[in-house]
């Protein structure tokens, strides 16, 4: 490769492909956007917004990005940060297979575990590495992306283009390379199984994170998915100040003490909301089946039933059915603790 910036596509321009690609375009890269023309055409009239909790403020003109609706748009990069939801992988996978360059590196910057795995079943021979998002964005609308929580991106050891290291590490998104991602996905997925609660609650991830009830609902979830990972030999990484089997004991705690305890965590965004939240407001099909539904398979697999995230599971396709209503964290205590 030669000593010029690296060229980046990022197929699935939503919250975090435009929030990602934004901050690599204001430190100069040459990036494309990959998305639907809804998202496209905030960014072709406002150009695109990147701010963050820190004060993080940049605006990007259209110009600057190359703005398109079809994967071909990808085939000259150096790397594609797929961004795009995980029930989407496969179809981002087969248009990235007609047109990309075999030496291209392809990162997968998606929730779930399996995600970079299915990328790599339908692009043999292309280098796919496995990413993690630990913050939360927000889609402000009309072009604007906001970072509403704190963490560093993270992508599996393996070979990335000259450049993209230090392009990240410019603007102020430096790349973690941990050994264990596999853990860290692990790690990370015990968060998400806060996602379809948070969608459940109806209330902003702050509000939620607050009642101890619904943190209740997480511990349960979190203990039946910890059993069951020790169950499997699968050990979650740290991705916490906390190791992760303490996570429940935490959650479990009255409000004045986790208010104390827990301050990263409620170190949010007050308007912070789920993903899931969002794809049933827009009545999307969710991740539910790539989050909570991995603790199904880990169930499966040895032969065991793990009713706490089969009810979050359930009452998720319910409401994508359309059967949506806002769940007191009562309530929803008292169904998950039934089911247990
Ligand atoms: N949002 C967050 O705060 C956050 C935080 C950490 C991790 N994550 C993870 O990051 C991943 C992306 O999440 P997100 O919230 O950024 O999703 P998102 O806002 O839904 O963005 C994905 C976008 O890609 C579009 N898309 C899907 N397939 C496409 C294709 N083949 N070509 C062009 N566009 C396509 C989607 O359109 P359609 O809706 O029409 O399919 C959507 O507009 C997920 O795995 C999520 O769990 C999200």
């Amino acid at each position: 490769m030669s000593s010029a910036k690296p060229t980046v596509a990022i197929l699935g321009a939503g919250s975090i492909g435009c929030y990602v690609g934004g901050c690599l375009a204001s430190a100069g890269a040459k990036v494309t956007l990959v998305g639907r023309e809804r998202v496209l055409s905030g960014i072709r009239s406002n150009g695109l917004m990147v701010s963050d909790y820190r004060g993080r403020s940049s605006h990007i003109d259209s110009e600057s990005i190359t703005l398109a609706t079809d994967a071909n748009a990808c085939s000259g990069a150096d790397i594609i940060l797929v961004c795009v939801k995980s029930a989407a992988t496969e179809e981002a996978a087969m248009q990235l297979h007609d047109h990309v360059k075999a030496s291209v590196t392809v990162i997968s910057f998606q929730n779930g575990i399996d995600n970079a795995d299915r990328l790599r079943k339908t692009l043999p021979g292309v280098n796919v590495l496995s990413g993690m998002v630990p913050f939360n964005v927000i889609d402000r609308g009309n072009g604007a992306f906001h970072q509403g929580s704190a963490g560093e991106l993270e992508v599996e050891t393996g070979m990335l283009p000259d450049g993209i290291e230090a392009l990240f590490a410019n603007c102020q998104l430096p790349l973690l390379r941990p050994a264990d991602m596999a853990g860290i996905r692990w790690g990370k997925l015990l968060l998400n199984l806060n996602n379809p609660i948070n969608a459940l609650s109806g209330i902003p991830l702050r509000e939620e994170l607050a009642q101890r009830n619904f943190r209740r609902c997480l511990a349960l979830a979190q203990r039946e998915a910890l059993d069951l990972m020790d169950a499997c030999d699968i050990r979650p990484a740290k991705v916490t100040p906390l190791p992760p089997t303490w996570l429940p004991t935490l959650l479990d705690t009255p409000d004045w003490l986790f208010t104390r305890a827990a301050k990263r965590m409620l170190a949010i965004d007050p308007l912070a909301r789920s993903s899931m939240w969002e794809d049933l407001e827009l009545g999307r099909p969710t991740e539910i089946d790539w989050i909570n539904g991995e603790v199904l398979k880990l169930a499966q697999r040895c032969g065991r039933s793990a009713p706490v995230n089969a009810t979050l599971v359930e009452l998720i396709h319910d409401a994508e059915r359309g059967g949506r209503r806002n769940w007191t964290a009562d309530e929803l205590l008292r169904v998950l603790e039934t089911a247990r």
